[in-house]
């Protein structure tokens, strides 16, 4: 029992195989994947392939990269592609300053735009986050009780996630976890509480270890439950339940 909450079957990347991709993770016991949406095309593609798939769910929003692009056109489109029954969650949006792609002025106004319309429809949200927490976390704070959702593929430290968890927020952990190097992650995956947990692949990127570098794929969510559970000493299957738990219940409030 497993859930992917992050990925991206909608791409191009996953054009030539999308449906065995889909049969294998189902095989591997992978019972719901989020399709997560970061502009306007890959949102609609997302709803798309929701509509048309057992078990696919969908989210609608505009990344921090191409925050210049949210008009207020696409703010109407995403508020009407989020009334589908298979959109769960807005996003994702966020800020990101590694890559600096929209000005971080016209990133901020982007965010708080969907942040609004997230309160306005009672949606949770999906957090992109890159070298931005000291400004993300303050937003969050001030609409804490009023938004939920997760920061997804969470890179900070314990004391982070503590202020990430007092906001309400759930913490979304992908394959850099089984890496070698990312001792603060491990040390987040060990003390983070079980119900905010949730486990995701981010693919097409961010492979986990025994496939770092190639295509990932959402069966390979079982190397990062795997991972987690060796590092908090509880079974994969304990990690399995516990995130498929907080995933029903993050984004059971919706339309589902
Ligand atoms: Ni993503």
């Amino acid at each position: 029992m497993l859930v992917d909450s992050h990925a991206h079957i909608q791409l191009s990347q996953f054009d030539r195989d999308r449906h065995e991709v889909l049969q294998r993770a189902k095989s591997a016991g992978i019972e719901q994947i989020l399709v997560v949406g970061f502009d306007l095309k890959t949102s609609q593609q997302a709803v798309e392939l929701a509509m048309n798939t057992e078990n696919l769910w969908a989210t609608v929003g505009m990344h921090p990269h191409d925050a210049k692009d949210l008009t207020n056109t696409a703010m109407d489109t995403f508020q009407r592609l989020a009334d589908h029954p298979k959109v769960i969650a807005l996003g994702e949006m966020g800020l990101d300053y590694y890559r600096d792609l929209s000005p971080r002025s016209i990133q901020k106004t982007a965010f708080e735009q969907q942040l609004d319309l997230a309160e306005e429809l009672d949606m949770p949200i999906i957090v992109h986050n890159r070298e931005a927490y000291h400004d993300i976390l303050p937003i969050l704070r001030s609409r804490k009780g009023r938004i939920s959702g997760v920061l997804h593929c969470f890179s900070g430290d314990v004391d982070i996630m503590k202020q990430t968890l007092d906001i309400g927020f759930h913490i979304g952990i992908g394959g850099p976890v089984t890496y070698k190097k990312s001792d603060d992650l491990q040390t987040v995956a060990k003390q983070v509480p079980a119900n905010r947990l949730l486990i995701e692949t981010d693919c097409p990127w961010l492979a986990p270890q025994f496939r770092r570098g190639k295509r990932n794929e959402p069966s390979y969510v079982i190397s990062v439950a795997e991972r987690i559970a060796e590092l908090r000493g509880t079974p994969a299957e304990e990690i399995g339940q516990i995130t498929t738990q907080n995933f029903v219940t993050l984004f059971s409030n919706q339309n589902q």
